[in-house]
């Protein structure tokens, strides 16, 4: 089948056109037939090296993290699926590899694609929206009346977390620049700030939750917003003691994870605040509501643009141009 690969890491590196074996089926795998592939800077960062320490991929190998296709196969103890459904996923990681005419996944990260979406739409849904999920359900437990900060609203997870922040009842600030306005209102978003002329810190105050997205400068003003006991979730890092226990790491990442996070949850505590890091995970479960969500009209995907298969590497420029409103998605089927 065909595949775009990583021959080496490096950030000038490409993406190789090749020709590679079809994945092979563990009994509990379902393979699926890729019509859409979507973008994200995980993609970016894996290539770059930036993820060595926990994701030590070792080239070559296939980049990509969603997927909306059709099963061709499934394996002999596979029972939520059959060939010929339509389902989406952010595979598991060391499962990765979207960027290919076949996936195979454990049927567990996979959930029945919405039925009033496009194969391109549904291909952009699953990383940031269990993203999302993840910050908001499990992480900030977000409960209608509730104030939420989110950063970067015109962004892949952004536009997602708006809707579900508004679904769940919360009171939603963003940030985006001022071409992006429109957009972030048409998604719910209560208060609209022009990060390139206002500093939001000055604008938000006593907020229950901020979904953090940028870097240590957004992290560190995100703290002073909120009030007594609130909490910041951070999407862009620094890797917390928990996250090494979630990834199973050793004593080394557990020392490097704890230092990496010491400045910014001494100052949570200093504060009265609540400071912790996610790194979303494939839940086919969680996916499944989402499903949900999307067909009773809750949440809508966003999408930017639509590349083809051929043009996977401007699709991944275009990415990292940071410029992007929702998601780039890389069509391989009609
Ligand atoms: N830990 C995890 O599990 C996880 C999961 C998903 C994403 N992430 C990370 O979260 C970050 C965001 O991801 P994404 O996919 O949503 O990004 P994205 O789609 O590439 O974000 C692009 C958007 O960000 C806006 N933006 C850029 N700089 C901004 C700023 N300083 N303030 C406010 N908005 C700004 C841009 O709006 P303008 O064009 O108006 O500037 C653009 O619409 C990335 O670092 C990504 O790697 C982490």
């Amino acid at each position: 089948m065909k595949a775009f690969i990583i021959k080496r890491y490096g950030k000038k590196e490409k993406l190789h056109l090749a020709e590679i074996a079809e994945p092979t089926l563990n009994e509990k795998d379902v393979l699926v037939q890729v019509h859409s592939a979507c973008v994200n800077l995980l993609d970016s960062k894996i290539r770059d090296g930036e993820f060595k320490t926990f994701l030590p991929y070792r080239p070559p190998f296939t980049l990509g993290h969603d997927v909306a296709g059709v099963v061709t196969k499934v394996g002999s103890r596979v029972n939520k699926f059959k060939a010929g459904d339509e389902v989406y996923a952010r595979p598991a990681d060391f499962r990765m590899g979207t960027f290919a005419e076949f996936i195979s996944m454990n049927e567990n990260d996979v959930a029945m694609k919405p039925k009033n979406i496009s194969m391109e739409e549904a291909g952009s849904i699953p990383l940031v929206g269990l993203t999302a999920w993840q910050a908001l359900v499990e992480k900030a437990n977000l409960k209608r009346g509730q104030k939420i900060f989110i950063q970067a609203g015109s962004g892949g997870v952004g536009t997602f977390a708006i809707q579900l922040a508004k679904h769940l009842g919360a009171t939603v600030a963003t940030t985006t620049s001022a071409e992006n306005f429109d957009l972030v209102k048409s998604l719910g978003a209560d208060v609209v700030i022009d990060y390139r002329r206002d500093d939001f810190e000055i604008k938000l105050k006593d907020y229950d939750v901020v979904l953090n997205s940028q870097d240590k400068k957004a992290l560190e003003k995100s703290l002073r917003i909120l009030k007594p006991h609130g909490k910041v979730i951070s999407i862009s890092g620094p890797p917390d003691p928990d996250f090494a226990i979630q990834i199973k790491g050793n004593w080394f990442l557990k020392i490097v994870m704890r230092i990496l996070s010491a400045g910014v949850r001494k100052k949570a505590k200093r504060l009265g605040v609540h400071f912790s890091f996610l790194f979303m995970r494939a839940h086919g479960e969680q996916l499944g509501q989402i499903t949900r969500l999307i067909e009773s009209r809750v949440i809508r995907p966003v999408m930017d643009k639509v590349f083809p298969f051929e043009q996977t590497n401007e699709a991944m420029s275009y990415v990292e141009s940071g410029r992007t409103k929702g998601k780039v998605v890389i069509k391989l089927r009609k």
